[in-house]
């Protein structure tokens, strides 16, 4: 079940977290085709990997580690994938420093000769890294993209051409398909046009009209979701001096929200994906005033957060792990919010009332309060004992 075989060897690999109710494996058809592709088949030989190599995205290190003999550099936005590919590394014998693990905010090496990308979800932060990588590839690099059917659009197409230089496509194989680039080192590709901001709505209590900085691939970077607008009015009321967790914390429109109405309270802005974090410390800082103190921490959860040293948790949970709907996450953010709040300190969580949250909060925490509802959402509030 766990075990990608290819001819460079068979690899063990698995997700991180591990969950041994997840039975979902740590790569793709869309992995093992560029996998493939690298080895050579009949009509084409195998790719020359002597150079700089650098992997994008890859989801839970499976190419990392795969093609770990050539000490190839990966670069995602997620600290799960980071971590994933630490953990699948170990598993399989390989060197640790075999891969240069970097994140999308990290420069890129400085001349790429194979740049592997597995295509994001999300068509912008796709957008973002082009334009990123484009100054570190030369005429020469091998840029070979890859991706599900499902997840290569002609508007992915038309990036990697406006970005990189001429590109096809292959044929599809188990529904996934690869993306052949050759890189124009004259193309003018103009500016990148992330981090892009907005300003909030007019009915959001503090955060009001305040302008919002967002980097490419974060959740709701053009617009405020309709969730996070219904919790910034039902947030809890300033407490004097208090440390509180925004916990996945996106743009930090919901730390700073209570950063703005209470001036004694410490914010920990946490999230796994290293884009969000950037993200929220830029809109903190636009709008919290000078020389006030906040901590941006990109982790899993509140996993390393010391138990018992905060008195609020907000949190608005993703339900989906890249395609598939999942509670799994919400669960683990639930179960460190209880394991980092301090006796008496409050978990306070938006959710789509069709995800039923109050019988998992129940079960973590012993209780569950609704807070505020309209016919989508629901506020629910949980105290630890
Ligand atoms: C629904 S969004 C909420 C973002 C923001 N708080 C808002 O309301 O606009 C959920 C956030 O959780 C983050 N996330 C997902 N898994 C996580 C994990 N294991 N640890 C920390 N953050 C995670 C995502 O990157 C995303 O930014």
């Amino acid at each position: 079940m766990n075990h990608l075989t290819t001819s460079l060897g068979e690899y063990d690999l698995v997700r991180f977290p591990e969950d041994p109710r997840d039975r979902l494996r740590a790569w793709d058809a869309a992995d093992e085709y560029l996998l493939r592709h690298l080895e050579g088949t009949g009509d084409t030989p195998p790719a020359d990997l002597s150079g700089t190599v650098v992997v994008v995205g890859d989801r839970w290190g499976a190419l990392a580690t795969a093609l770990a003999g050539c000490r190839p550099t990966q670069v995602t936005d997620s600290f799960l994938a980071q971590q994933a590919t630490r953990l699948n590394l170990e598993r399989n014998g390989a060197d640790p420093s075999a891969v240069r693990l970097l994140s999308t905010r990290e420069a890129p090496p400085e001349r790429i000769d194979v740049l592997l990308i597995r295509v994001p979800k999300s068509l912008a932060l796709l957008e973002d890294q082009l334009h990123r990588l484009a100054p570190h590839v030369h005429a020469g690099t091998v840029v070979v993209g890859t991706g599900m059917t499902k997840e290569i659009h002609t508007s992915t197409l038309r990036l990697f051409e406006r970005l990189l230089g001429t590109t096809r496509t292959s044929l599809a194989v188990k529904k996934a398909r690869l993306i052949f680039c050759t890189p124009d080192p004259d193309l003018a590709r103009g500016s990148d046009p992330w981090p892009r901001s907005y300003a909030l709505p007019s009915d959001v209590g503090v955060v009001s009209g305040i302008t919002v900085t967002n980097h490419a691939g974060i959740f709701c970077a053009e617009r405020l979701d309709i969730g996070t607008r219904f919790f910034l009015r039902h947030l809890p009321r300033s407490r004097g001096p208090e440390r509180v967790a925004d916990l996945g914390c996106g743009n930090g429109v919901v730390g700073t929200a209570v950063a703005l109405a209470n001036p004694e309270a410490e914010i920990l802005f946490t999230d796994e994906s290293f884009q969000a974090v950037a993200s929220a410390e830029a809109t903190f800082r636009a709008n919290a005033g000078a020389g006030r103190k906040a901590e941006f921490r990109v982790g899993d959860g509140l996993s390393g957060v010391p138990e018992g040293t905060v008195d609020l948790v907000l949190n608005n949970p993703p339900f989906h792990s890249h395609q598939a709907t999942t509670d799994a996450t919400a669960r683990r953010m639930f179960t460190g919010a209880r394991d980092a709040l301090r006796p008496g300190g409050e978990l306070w969580v938006i959710g789509n009332r069709h995800l039923g949250y109050h019988v998992t909060l129940r079960r973590i925490f012993g209780n569950s309060e609704l807070v505020a509802s309209d016919p989508k959402f629901v506020v629910l509030r949980s105290v630890k004992r």
